[in-house]
């Protein structure tokens, strides 16, 4: 008792200044933490759409080292077919690049002859090497599998399935050190069911090296948090081992934690935690649409970094998926400007979609190549080229993500005026 009421005197002769200046101090330590991770915004857009109308297909300009790609099996033939369809009649009859289709099991002579015509003759038909499509010398098949079945029954998406494991490490790393693509530069990646939805007029390889780009996309979402707990951190340990300096694309990536020093780093041990305790906020890009260069995927830089987390193991004893792992690198070794946003093109894939208006007087509406079937309103401001958006679907899939991940590139959107 003694002690206690010594112990509250002292406590009142501590000055309320001096508390005062403690509180005040860890407010300005968090308000100065958080200010590193500000993205400035621009004063002009930095990643505009490279034609905001509907262009004459020039069929004779010079073409890209370009290739589409498809990962399908043998009993997606009526999926595989849908997807092939629509990029053709949106794009590929005017621009004719071949579409190489990738199979882990060898092709059904009837998936060949079926989709080789829906592709108008440029399909090729490839099987990928046993040896990029299975467990790394270094994990142990035995316990991988038990977390493999564990994952499923704990309803992570796709997760109870070895093949998706496989096909997730595949896309992020040994894709790119395929022998049957070394030849090509730029691909664009197509997956069985998906839609196209506006004619595609001009040539998006060409424009990409014309404009420096190394990275489309269309959709921007969050990732699945109990498919990848250690990624982001294993991610941000690469990131400082390499040295690798923070974008503001990489910041844009991050929601700084707003608890104070000391304490902040204790939050390290969560989940989407660096070892300061600043978060990745789990937006990505969405990758089953892509237009990329293939040579910064096999940079020194990114298949170092590839390796590093295949090493880790995160693709089998967690569902490591490659759109996070292609957005993290991208945020990491990309110039922000260097991604490009393709807001003109409709694109759907499962229940999300990106759909813009079409552009008023920019249809074409005589052009022989174009014909003549109907298109969805024209509306101000649309930037489309003949979308058949069926009018409720005339916007761009809008997302937090999409909007934090253009914010390098994109001046800040103004209510008024
Ligand atoms: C696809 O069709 C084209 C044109 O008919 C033909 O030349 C080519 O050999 C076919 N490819 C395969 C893999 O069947």
């Amino acid at each position: 008792m003694m002690l206690w009421r010594r112990l509250s005197r002292a406590a009142r002769r501590v000055p309320s200044s001096l508390i005062l200046i403690i509180f005040v101090s860890i407010i300005l330590e968090v308000l100065i933490h958080l200010s590193r991770y500000k993205v400035p915004r621009p004063a002009t857009e930095l990643d505009a759409p490279f034609f905001t109308s509907c262009q004459e297909p020039d069929t004779t300009a010079e073409r890209e080292n370009a290739i589409f790609v498809m990962l399908a099996r043998n009993q997606e033939r009526h999926k595989a077919k849908k997807t092939i369809k629509s990029i053709e009649e949106h794009f590929n009859k005017w621009f004719n690049y071949p579409i190489m289709f990738l199979n882990d099991e060898p092709w059904d002579p009837r998936f060949i002859a079926d989709l080789n015509k829906t592709a108008g003759g440029k399909g090729i038909f490839e099987v990928i090497p046993k040896e990029q499509w299975t467990f790394p010398d270094w994990v142990d098949q035995e316990s991988a599998k038990k977390n493999i079945k564990a994952q499923g029954a704990a309803d992570t998406p796709h997760a109870g399935l070895e093949g998706y494991h496989h096909m997730c490490r595949f896309y992020s790393g040994k894709f790119y050190q395929l022998d049957i693509l070394k030849d090509y530069k730029w691909y664009w990646r197509l997956e069985p069911d998906v839609d196209f939805t506006c004619a595609i007029t001009y040539d998006p390889f060409v424009q990409m090296a014309k404009h420096k780009k190394v990275y489309g996309y269309t959709i921007a979402l969050w990732e699945v948090g109990t498919s990848c707990p250690s990624l982001f951190r294993t991610t941000a340990d690469w990131k400082e081992l390499r040295g690798v300096p923070s974008s503001t694309l990489w910041n844009a990536m991050i929601e700084a934690s707003w608890m104070p020093f000391p304490f902040r780093r204790f939050l390290s041990w969560v989940s989407h935690r660096d070892a300061y305790g600043d978060a990745w906020s789990l937006c990505h890009y969405w990758s089953n649409f892509e237009i990329a260069d293939m040579d910064f995927f096999r940079s020194q830089a990114y298949q170092d970094y590839f390796n590093y987390l295949d090493k880790k193991g995160g693709f089998y004893n967690e569902r490591w998926g490659d759109a996070a792992v292609h957005s993290l690198a991208v945020a990491m070794l990309a110039d922000p400007q260097q991604v490009h946003h393709f807001e003109d093109i409709g694109y759907r894939h499962a229940k999300f979609y990106q759909c813009p208006a079409n552009a008023p007087g920019g249809q074409l509406p005589s052009s022989p190549s174009l014909g003549k079937k109907a298109w969805s309103p024209e509306i101000a401001g649309g930037i489309g080229c003949r979308c058949e958006c069926n009018g409720k679907k005339t916007h761009n899939y809008q997302s937090y993500c999409l909007d934090r991940l253009k914010e390098p590139n994109t001046p800040k959107k103004r209510w008024f005026s």
